[in-house]
């Protein structure tokens, strides 16, 4: 049997990006957590996804959302992160939001954020997948090449470019 433990470690050497995804149920009660399982799903139609922890308090909340933000972390955004990842933590306090054109409380001054819309679930083991369709895109010129990303357990920042890909490359990312 497999352990957890090293399964975990070897994960954590595959570096990501950090996104704080952020909503308000109908309840009107807003939610954020940081995730760093975010990532490219479909550009036609444009859908993204990221997984969610069963356990999570607020995992019951996020199944009934029918839209969410997701911003990605610029690398000076460490401790937004740390805070965004607390259990029942005082998230909000001290958080300047900015309503998008849905409604959700956007970050300010994130690298990107995708406003979407719910689209589908699927399991994920002790996680459970949540996709969405991108409705909306905003781009900060000012922090783009400047993400935060999570490598090994701790927070890191690009360095510079070693290799450009060739183009025929970076398409076939994106399937064609
Ligand atoms: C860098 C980083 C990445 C994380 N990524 C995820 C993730 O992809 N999925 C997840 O369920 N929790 C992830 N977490 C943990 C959640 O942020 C944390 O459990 C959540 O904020 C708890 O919120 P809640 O108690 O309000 O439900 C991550 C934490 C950190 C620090």
């Amino acid at each position: 049997m497999l352990d957890s433990r090293r399964v975990r470690d070897a994960l954590g050497q595959l570096p990501t990006g950090v996104t704080i995804i952020r909503t308000v149920t109908t309840g009107g009660d807003r939610l954020g957590m940081t995730i760093s399982s975010f990532n490219s799903l479909s550009l036609e139609p444009p859908l993204v996804l990221f997984s969610i922890w069963r356990e999570a308090n607020s995992f019951v909340a996020w199944q009934q959302v029918e839209r969410h933000a997701i911003n990605v972390l610029s690398e000076d955004r460490e401790e937004l992160s740390n805070k965004f990842a607390r259990a029942k933590g005082e998230k909000w306090i001290g958080q300047t939001v900015l309503s998008g054109e849905t409604g959700l409380p956007l970050l300010p001054n994130a690298v990107l954020t995708f406003e979407c819309e719910a689209y589908d679930r699927y399991d994920g083991g002790d996680h459970e997948i949540f996709v969405g369709r991108v409705v909306q895109l905003h781009e900060n010129r000012a922090k783009r090449g400047h993400p935060l990303v999570f490598f090994g357990g701790q927070y890191r920042r690009l360095g510079t470019v070693e290799a450009t890909a060739p183009a025929d490359i970076i398409n076939f990312l994106h399937g064609r």
